[in-house]
């Protein structure tokens, strides 16, 4: 969607937020996959509540991206302005055994500054991209490790009451690739509490973690991470990879050959070619297993 008008173009400005017009936004996502929109960069947390208050006075839709890596886009001119938070400097502060994280940082970045600090706890995370907002709002994990154990305070913009609140990590449930944030709460900064470890020993579990997801995981390729979530006692990737359905493929989005959760765009696949081949997936692992598998990815769609 493209802003044209110049009052409303005038009072985003005066907000302190920088207006970019008509954004690829393949290149913001790992899939990359997507069409373009105009983009809101929120540099100051504190004019999100005007801008939003802005948008729906002016009935501009909208929807706030991450880092970009667990998100499958439309093609085309996107019918939403597309907000983000610009990344903050520092992106990290340090108070003992407590780390103060902006949400635009990205995850593995910040699991090596903490490494960096004698801080461990989020070696499990090393691999996993995107920012740490995202990894909050899925309570990302890996290898044995979620990052909703260690956390202790989220800064959030809640869209229910249109302010800046700050939650204690108790008033938060985070569950297997779930928490109990609202779809268009945004999260601002984070604090978390970890443990005090040694840099070696950190670096050592980082190097384990690194080599087992280059041993079972399309590191270099075009993707969104897992695309389903494991059903209970399950794993997704086994079902799909036993189905055969690995180089299965609906145009240029492709399974993985190395794991069959992940899928892959091979070229120039589309949303849709995507979304089929999700849909697909779902009906044979459903014909076989009478599992019902539940998207990881989060998918924007027009309503
Ligand atoms: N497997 C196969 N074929 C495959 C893939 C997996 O047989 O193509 C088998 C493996 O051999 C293993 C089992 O399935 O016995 C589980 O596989 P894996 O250890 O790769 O873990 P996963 O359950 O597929 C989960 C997370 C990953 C995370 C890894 C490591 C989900 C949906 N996936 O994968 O997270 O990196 O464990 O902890 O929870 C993500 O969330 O995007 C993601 C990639």
């Amino acid at each position: 969607m493209r802003i044209s008008d110049s009052n409303l173009l005038a009072a985003i400005a005066a907000l302190g937020v920088e207006h970019k017009a008509d954004v690829s936004l393949a290149q913001k996502t790992s899939l990359e996959i997507g069409g373009t929109s105009d983009v809101l960069l929120i540099h100051k947390h504190e004019s999100l509540p005007g801008l939003i208050q802005l948008l729906k006075d002016n009935q501009v839709p909208h929807r706030f991206l991450g880092g970009g890596s667990n998100v499958l886009l439309p093609d085309g001119e996107l019918p939403w302005v597309v907000l983000q938070l610009a990344r903050q400097d520092p992106e990290v502060r340090f108070e003992g055994n407590n780390v103060f994280v902006d949400c635009a940082a990205d995850l593995g970045r910040t699991v090596t500054t903490c490494a960096k600090h004698d801080l461990g706890g989020l070696e499990g995370l090393i691999g996993v991209p995107g920012s740490i907002g995202g990894a909050l709002r899925m309570n990302a994990g890996a290898y044995g490790t979620q990052i909703g154990t260690y956390v202790r305070e989220v800064k959030i913009y809640r869209a229910a009451t249109g302010q800046i609140e700050t939650l204690r990590g108790s008033e938060i449930n985070f569950e297997y690739r779930h928490t109990s944030f609202a779809p268009d709460d945004i999260m601002l900064t984070v604090r978390l509490e970890l443990p005090s470890k040694s840099y070696s020993e950190i670096l050592q579990g980082i190097r384990i973690c690194n080599e087992k997801r280059r041993a079972s995981q399309p590191l270099n390729q075009k993707s969104a991470g897992c695309i389903f979530k494991n059903p209970p006692g399950g794993s997704a990737g086994r079902m799909i990879d036993e189905l055969g359905l690995k180089g299965h493929s609906v145009g240029d989005a492709r399974v993985s050959d190395r794991h069959a959760n992940f899928f892959i765009n091979a070229g120039h696949a589309t949303q849709s070619d995507m979304l089929a081949l999700i849909a697909d997936v779902r009906r044979r692992v459903h014909e076989r297993y009478g599992i019902e598998l539940e998207e990881e990815v989060i998918v924007w769609k027009e309503q």
